[in-house]
């Protein structure tokens, strides 16, 4: 029974993007959240690039150009931006 709340529980903080005991270490529910993200921001005036396109260092040169664009604030910014080092 415990252990069904805890479950239910760490559900419950992955949704709502709090802080969870796998913050350091994404778990894939968490990088397809970022995906999405990713796909619903970059997607509006061009193709969301993939993410293997670029390297770390140019991503992060990219996602500044690319927030004037966007309304993201600079956590979100920081969010897309890992999942897009994380993944290219
Ligand atoms: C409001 C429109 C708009 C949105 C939203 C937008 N972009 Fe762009 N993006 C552009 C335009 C216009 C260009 C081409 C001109 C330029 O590079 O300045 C571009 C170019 C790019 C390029 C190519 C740059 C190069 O040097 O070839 C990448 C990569 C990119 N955007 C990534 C993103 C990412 C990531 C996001 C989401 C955070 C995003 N864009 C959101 C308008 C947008």
């Amino acid at each position: 029974m415990k252990a069904a709340w805890v479950m239910v529980l760490g559900a419950e903080a992955v949704l709502l993007g709090g802080e969870s005991a796998s913050a350091n270490t994404p778990s894939s529910s968490d990088r397809f959240r970022d995906a999405v993200f990713y796909q619903q921001t970059c997607n509006q005036c061009h193709e969301a690039q993939a993410a293997r396109k670029y390297s770390d260092r140019q991503w992060n040169d990219l996602m500044h150009t690319m927030q004037t664009r966007t309304a993201l604030n600079d956590t979100e910014l920081k969010e897309l931006l890992s999942f897009l080092q994380a993944t290219n």
